[in-house]
């Protein structure tokens, strides 16, 4: 027999050709702008970090009550509240910088298409970003309030205009609230989407009844954590199967055992939302969970278990 090997499984993924230590990614919107976390998760023993939403200009967000906790998860209506793009790049990149191992991602939007273009190239200017994540789930104010992640030809163009710019990859963020999430896929990669990621929040709604009035003040919210895990797999893998480029997947993902089944139906590296508002920890753990799972269950390299589901 071989010698069993004592330097552990292989924990290294390539994403939209960038290398990650570990396919375990915190989440955009649940995680700041990372150096909020530096003190209690090693950036450098997490895959990446995605930052807040960035915008042309700092956003208030929405009015409160703005949070729901629900049975299996929470809802939100933050309403993308931000410091704006140069803000980020003045007031938070230059500690970025210094965290030894840090892996960022920054996520993009814009109520219109020329607005994403103008945050992309302020952060073409800023050295030390791994990828941009663009979320096509917010609502377009110049094409009569659509939104880009619902209609297949808007979400086209919007990748594809922000593409032609961007001096790093562009992974696309789907949004779950649609009827076929693998149009949706192809049409991030044929506007030339170097990765796509998904799933964003389920539009929801919670009632209370003594007031008989909407616990969100801006009415629906978006529900994410472990009661939209399921959903968010079965799109995973249809939208892996749709598309050839690499998938991030998220959704409800808890524990090292959630990730396995992202990475089984289709998923390249995972991300973590919900579960650091339970357990700032809870990304660092898991990628640490995984590595342990990996080697008790003899998976040498964690990019085999990509795709690996039976049918
Ligand atoms: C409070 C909160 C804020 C969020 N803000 C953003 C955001 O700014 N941009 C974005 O693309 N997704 C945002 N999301 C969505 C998450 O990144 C993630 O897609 C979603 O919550 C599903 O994953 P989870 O179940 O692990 O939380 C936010 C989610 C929450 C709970």
């Amino acid at each position: 027999m071989p010698p069993k090997s004592t330097r552990g499984p292989d924990m290294r993924v390539t994403l939209a050709g960038v290398e990650l230590a570990n396919p375990v990614i915190a989440a955009s919107g649940t995680f700041g702008y990372g150096v909020e976390f530096e003190e209690i998760v090693s950036l450098a023993r997490i895959g990446a970090f995605v930052t807040k939403g960035l915008s042309r200009e700092p956003m208030p967000g929405n009015p409160t009550p703005r949070i729901v906790e629900t049975a299996a998860g929470m809802m939100n209506a933050i309403g993308l509240q931000n410091m704006g793009v140069r803000a980020f790049v003045e007031q938070k990149m230059p500690r970025l910088r210094k965290i030894p191992g840090a892996v960022v991602i920054a996520n993009v939007f814009g109520f219109r298409i020329e607005d994403c273009i103008e945050v992309i190239r302020v952060l073409n200017d800023t050295p030390d970003i791994a990828l941009y994540e663009l979320n096509a789930s917010c609502p377009n104010t110049s094409h009569g309030g659509m939104v880009f992640g619902t209609d297949r030809d808007l979400l086209l163009e919007l990748t594809s205009r922000c593409k032609y710019i961007a001096a790093r990859p562009v992974m696309v963020k789907l949004s779950p609230n649609v009827t076929s999430i693998a149009t949706m896929a192809r049409a991030a990669a044929d506007g030339g989407a170097d990765a796509i990621s998904l799933v964003n929040t389920f539009l929801s709604l919670s009632i209370d009844i003594e007031t008989r009035r909407s616990r969100i003040a801006n009415f629906t919210a978006g529900l994410s954590g472990p009661a939209i895990k399921p959903i968010a797999l079965r799109m995973v893998y249809e939208a892996s199967q749709a598309v050839s480029i690499p998938v991030v997947g998220l959704g409800g993902i808890v524990r090292a055992e959630d990730a396995v089944e992202f990475l089984l139906a289709g998923a390249t590296a995972v991300q973590v939302g919900t579960a650091s508002y339970a357990d700032p920890r809870a990304v660092e753990n898991i990628a640490t969970n995984l590595r342990r799972w990996c080697s008790e269950n003899n998976v040498q390299k964690v990019a085999d278990l990509t795709g690996g589901l039976l049918t």
